[in-house]
C-alpha cells in the first residue's frame, strides 16, 4: 500500500498509513512524511508500536533530539516520559505525589519547549501503555489563530517580542520552585510570529509559556495572547486525539499547541514516550532577565 496522508479536519492533522516507520526511511518517504507535517502540523500513524530505539532513529530524520531536562522523569536521556508509572518500581505513583502534579500542568495549552532558549520544530510521542478510556491529547492550530487576523492586525504582531517562562506557567497551576531550581529556567524570547520555511505560512508562539509581549502593558499583552488561544481553540481549529495501541503522533510545536486530558491515574496505566526535536541554530535573542508581572 503507498503512503497515504489523510486529512483529519480542514484546517490541519492528518492520519498517515502505507509506511512503517519503525524501520529506517529512504530519502524520497520521508519526503512525503515532511511534506504532509508542514502542511497539516499534526500526523498520526495509526499501529506503529515502537521501542526507544526504533522511535530515536525515526525522531532523527525530523533534525536533533533535545536533551530533557527539568523535572521530567526522563531527565538527562532522549525521552520526556508522560506517565503515572513510577518506571523504577512499576508502581502507579500517588495522586498528590508531587510527578502527579507536574502532569497536571501538561493540561494547560501549551507547545513543548518555548520556555527554552531555542524552541522546538516538532515532538514525537508513542503510546505504550494507554488507559481504556481518558487520556485523549488536544491540538489547537496557531496558523489557524494567526490566518484568521485582519491585514492590519497581522502587520500589528510581525515585530513583536514574546517572553516565555517556565516558572511563570508552572506558576500557574500552583506549583512552586526553590531559588535554585528557579534559576534553572530564565525567561527566553521569542518572535511572536513564526514561518514555516518550507511552506511560507504562518502562526504565533503562544501557549502556557507565553508570559507576555516585551514592552506592553500587562493587560494588553495578556488580551492579545488569550485572544490568539481562544481562536485556536475553536472547534473548528482543534482536534481531540483519542489514543489506540501502538498509535505514534508527530506534532508541530511552532504551528500548534497541545493538551493532555484527564484519565483515573489510580486505576489505569499510561505510558507517553516523547521524544522532542529542537529547532535548532543559536537563540533568537539572549537570555534575559525576568520581565516583572504588572498590574
Ligand atoms: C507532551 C504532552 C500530552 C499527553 O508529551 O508534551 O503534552 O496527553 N503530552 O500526554
Ligand atoms: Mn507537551
Amino acid at each position: 500500500m503507498p503512503l497515504t496522508v489523510t486529512p483529519l479536519t480542514p484546517v490541519f492533522c492528518a492520519e498517515i498509513t502505507g509506511v512503517d516507520i519503525t524501520k529506517p526511511l529512504d530519502d524520497a518517504t520521508f519526503a512525503k512524511i515532511r511534506s504532509a507535517f508542514d502542511n497539516h502540523s499534526i500526523l498520526i500513524f495509526p499501529d506503529q508500536p515502537m521501542n526507544d530505539a526504533q522511535q530515536i532513529a525515526f525522531s532523527e530524520r525530523f533534525g536533533q533530539i533535545e536533551r530533557s531536562g527539568g523535572v521530567n522523569p526522563g531527565a538527562g536521556t532522549s525521552f520526556s516520559r508522560q506517565s503515572n508509572i513510577d518506571i523504577k518500581t512499576g508502581a502507579v505513583i500517588p495522586k498528590d505525589d508531587r510527578r502527579m502534579f507536574y502532569q497536571k500542568a501538561n493540561m494547560l495549552w501549551h507547545a513543548d519547549s518555548t520556555f527554552k532558549p531555542v524552541t522546538s520544530l516538532c515532538s514525537i510521542l508513542s503510546a505504550r501503555e494507554i488507559p481504556p478510556v481518558g487520556g485523549a491529547t488536544e491540538f489547537a492550530s496557531t496558523r489557524a489563530a494567526y490566518e484568521e487576523l485582519s491585514d492590519a492586525e497581522k502587520a500589528e504582531l510581525e515585530g513583536l517580542i514574546v517572553e516565555h517562562d517556565f516558572i511563570y506557567s508552572r506558576g500557574l497551576v500552583g506549583f512552586t520552585f526553590t531559588p535554585e531550581e528557579t534559576a534553572k529556567f530564565p525567561p527566553v524570547r521569542h518572535r511572536l510570529v513564526r514561518t514555516n520555511k518550507n511552506t511560507g505560512r504562518k502562526s504565533v508562539l503562544v501557549g502556557a509559556h507565553a508570559k507576555c509581549i516585551v514592552g506592553w502593558p500587562e493587560d494588553r499583552s495578556r488580551a492579545l495572547l488569550d485572544g490568539l488561544l481562544a481562536c485556536a481553540e475553536k472547534p473548528e481549529n482543534s482536534f481531540r486525539h483519542e489514543w489506540r495501541d501502538g498509535d505514534v503522533v508527530v506534532w508541530d510545536n511552532q504551528a500548534a499547541v497541545h493538551r493532555a486530558t484527564p484519565y483515573d491515574t489510580e486505576r489505569y496505566r499510561r505510558v507517553m514516550e516523547r521524544t522532542t526535536i529542537t529547532f535548532g541554530g543559536a537563540p533568537e535573542f539572549p537570555v534575559g532577565t525576568r520581565t516583572a508581572a504588572r498590574a
